[in-house]
């Protein structure tokens, strides 16, 4: 189609800031990425991402090559070359759980002491309800100070994409979040993401802020909910993989999202639950159903552990292998993984611990030295007293487990993502443990 290219910046160069100057590079726009941290440029300048994401590269090396992606360190050249500017830069936790903006406010300080002529700064990063007002202060401000008359318009797009599934998401959108309160600013972005082919939704810019605090919330609330009810499956003898099949089916309810587990982890459920959280009570009002979803989620690994315990009887002394580090299969990202949790208690009580991820273990190893790290599973496993599966890497799922029945001592699974066939597992003599699937289950 008749598409014009937007000459685009980016501000970041994370997860979410690398990703999206590649699907914006790929619907032919031009795209400045920029970063601060010159390591990082200097290895996207060669096509070398700083994070784990499958089929990435590739692309990153072709829309290199065909023009249409660049990176800088350089943020005035950067800012002067576009006419839309996204911030893509980190939103971390302060210690009181509310979003740290510092690294914003500090970006949208520099945007207005640099830009020269009127642009639309779009907020890409997840930010509280506000911060739309509190950047166009900021660079309303430095602009006054430089005593310059033209204006600047600030949009909310709010990123939807999953780690592992990054690009995909980033070009097959389900919806485009749009919160802008001009026309220009809405003419601008329409022509962005025409070749999204998504449905987009125009809102205002604090509704559109909002949106992604919910759309995280929700789905944190939908596991939190399975987690709960899988706790009262295993006691009643029932299965909760069949319980939330049967739910599922129900296009109300639907299918995703309910998978049991030993709870969410990642740098963005767990910090967003609790950023609204923060949210809530600084407006004085309280959340109960998702405090209870954060708190059903602080506690499930806990609940995992302890039914282990009943089961083999004390870690002291035990060799237990975790397979899989990461918060979840298809990344590097190791950031409020569940199995830290899973490593600190096992050390707490004096288990002897090995462990295999294929991606996450340089992380790992940092704060958990005494763990013993493998480079193949099967290495891991031999002598094993218990198995415990906390990420469902496909690599993980397709070993040769009756090889794998040869290799441990004793054959106790437990398998923290229901991610493993019960029945197959108990033929090959297993003594087989998941999540919410009573012992008659
Ligand atoms: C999540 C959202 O899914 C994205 O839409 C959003 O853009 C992103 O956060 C973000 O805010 O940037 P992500 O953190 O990459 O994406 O990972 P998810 O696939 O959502 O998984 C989050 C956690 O929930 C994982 O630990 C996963 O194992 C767990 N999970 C997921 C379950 O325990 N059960 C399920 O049924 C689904």
């Amino acid at each position: 189609s008749g598409v014009t290219h937007v000459d685009v910046a980016v501000i970041g160069t994370g997860y979410v800031g690398t990703t999206t100057s590649i699907a914006f590079a790929a619907w032919d726009h031009k795209v400045i990425a920029i970063d601060s941290d010159r390591e990082k440029i200097s290895k996207l300048n060669r096509s070398v991402l700083p994070f784990y994401e499958e089929g990435l590269e590739k692309r990153l090396e072709q829309y290199r090559g065909s023009g249409n992606l660049s990176f800088t360190d350089d943020l005035k050249q950067g800012i002067a070359r576009c006419d839309v500017l996204f911030i893509a830069v980190g939103t971390p936790s302060s210690p009181d759980g509310s979003a740290d903006l510092s690294y914003v406010e500090m970006v949208a300080r520099q945007i207005g002491q640099m830009m020269d002529r009127y642009k639309v700064v779009v907020t890409k990063s997840t930010v509280p309800v506000g911060t739309g007002d509190k950047i166009k202060a900021i660079i309303t401000d430095e602009l006054k100070k430089r005593n310059l008359s033209f204006s600047v318009d600030i949009v909310s797009n709010p990123e939807f994409l999953r780690e592992g599934r990054a690009l995909y998401d980033a070009l097959h959108p389900e919806r485009v979040v749009i919160g802008c309160e001009t026309e220009t600013a809405k003419k601008v972005m329409a022509t962005l993401y025409e070749r999204a082919q998504a449905p987009i939704l125009y809102t205002t810019i604090r509704d559109a802020e909002m949106i992604k605090y919910a759309a995280n919330a929700f789905l944190a609330t939908k596991i939190s909910f399975v987690n709960e009810l899988a706790r009262l499956c295993e006691k009643t003898g029932t299965n909760i993989m069949k319980v939330t099949e049967g739910m599922g089916m129900d296009s109300r309810i639907g299918p995703q999202f309910l998978r049991a587990g030993i709870g969410y982890g990642g740098s963005c459920f767990p910090k967003d639950t609790t950023a609204l959280l923060n949210l809530a009570r600084e407006q004085k009002i309280v959340l109960p159903i998702l405090q209870a979803a954060s708190d059903v989620n602080q506690t499930q690994v806990t609940w995992f552990m302890k039914r282990i315990q009943r089961t083999m009887g004390s870690f002291s002394g035990k060799r237990i292998t975790l397979l899989g580090l990461t918060f979840k299969p298809e990344t590097d990202d190791t950031r409020e993984a569940p199995s830290l949790k899973i490593i600190e208690q096992l050390l707490q009580n004096k288990a002897v611990v090995n462990a295999y991820d294929p991606q996450g273990m340089e992380h790992v190893k940092k704060i958990y030295p005494q763990v013993v790290y493998k480079l193949t599973p099967y290495e891991a496993l031999k002598g094993a007293d218990a198995i415990i599966l906390a990420t469902e890497w496909r690599e993980i799922l397709d070993l040769d487990w009756s090889k794998v029945k040869g290799l441990v001592t004793q054959p106790y699974l437990f398998d923290g993502r229901n991610a493993l066939d019960p029945s197959a597992m108990r033929d090959l003599g297993y003594c087989y443990v998941g999540i919410g699937i009573g012992e008659r289950g």
